[in-house]
């Protein structure tokens, strides 16, 4: 009974931005009976017709959406996160999400726009699918409001009351993530130069636990195809690493990233198994 009443709590749910993200979530919200706003005048052709198909309510502008909506998530390009905010912080009635992919410093500054102060630092871990199973990071003082979507199918944590820890907590475990990835490369290619791969991925099973071989292959192949992608998220990973620390590692991983795009150039997408990328590699030497 009481999960019944809380689900209609929320009521309107308005998107700043309508590409792959707020289309994601609106059309889960709609299909459990919400109502999703947003404004798509002077959109590009894709986004007005996400909209349009989705059957999503049109306003005037993102200041009507941001009157309207009990919940309003800018899902724009990361770019122009802070501009938005700007635009709408007066208009705000219920709860600002920024869910960009924007540093801490970033988040903090568009959300600082938002004058009557219920606002969300939101970071989507991974790449937004139709089941929306992704875990959504969320801090700031309304977070927990924000977190009520989850009775909607959403995967939402709250970590903290602190606006910029949600986007701080997704850039450490991108340098994280990105620094493992770096260093299998750089080993296994030398393993692989030496024909020492196969003895090496199973000596370190035995440390690293069962499944390790297909983890570490996956990254490997993984990275070959995103390098370029990988390589400007460091970018933003090392400046934010400065904020706090002289950064060694996560140059080391640029490095690593930027040897991978020039040896591959746009062949990464092609190799079926790292054996064929680290020949392509040697024989480009
Ligand atoms: N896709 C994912 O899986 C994923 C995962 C993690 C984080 N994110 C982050 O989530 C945000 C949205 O991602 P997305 O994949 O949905 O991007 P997207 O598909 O490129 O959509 C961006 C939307 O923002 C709109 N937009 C751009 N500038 C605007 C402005 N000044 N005012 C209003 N709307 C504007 C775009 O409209 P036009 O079409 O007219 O340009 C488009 O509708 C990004 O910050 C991204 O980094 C995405």
């Amino acid at each position: 009974m009481e999960g019944s009443s809380r689900r209609f709590d929320i009521i309107k749910v308005g998107f700043i931005g309508f590409g792959e993200v707020a289309s994601t979530m609106a059309s889960k919200l709609l299909a459990m009976g919400i109502e999703v706003l947003t404004a798509t005048k002077g959109r590009s052709e894709r986004t007005r017709t996400l909209a349009h198909d989705l059957g999503v309510s049109e306003c005037d502008d993102i200041r009507e959406v941001s009157r309207k909506s009990d919940i309003v998530i800018s899902a724009v390009t990361p770019g122009v996160a802070v501009k938005v905010a700007k635009k709408v912080g007066d208009h705000v009635k219920g709860v600002y999400v920024d869910i960009n992919n924007v540093a801490p410093s970033t988040v903090k500054e568009a959300l600082s726009h938002i004058s009557n102060g219920r606002v969300v630092d939101a970071a989507i871990m991974g790449r937004i699918t139709k089941d929306l199973r992704v875990k959504i990071l969320a801090s700031g003082d309304s977070a927990h409001e924000f977190a009520r979507l989850s009775d909607y199918g959403f995967n939402i944590e709250v970590r903290s009351g602190r606006v910029g820890d949600a986007s701080a907590l997704k850039m450490l475990r991108s340098s994280y993530t990105k620094g493992v990835s770096a260093l299998l490369w750089e080993t296994l290619l030398a393993a692989y130069n030496m024909g020492l791969d196969e003895d090496l991925l199973e000596i370190l099973e035995e440390t690293e636990g069962e499944g390790f071989r297909e983890r570490a292959i996956s990254r490997v192949m993984s990275l070959a195809f995103h390098s370029k992608r990988r390589y400007e998220e460091m970018k933003d990973v090392k400046s934010f690493l400065s904020e706090n620390i002289t950064p060694i590692m996560s140059k080391c991983t640029s490095k690593i990233f930027k040897e991978i795009i020039m040896r591959l150039d746009d062949l990464g997408r092609s190799f079926e198994d790292y054996s064929m990328i680290f020949d392509h590699i040697k024989r480009s030497l």
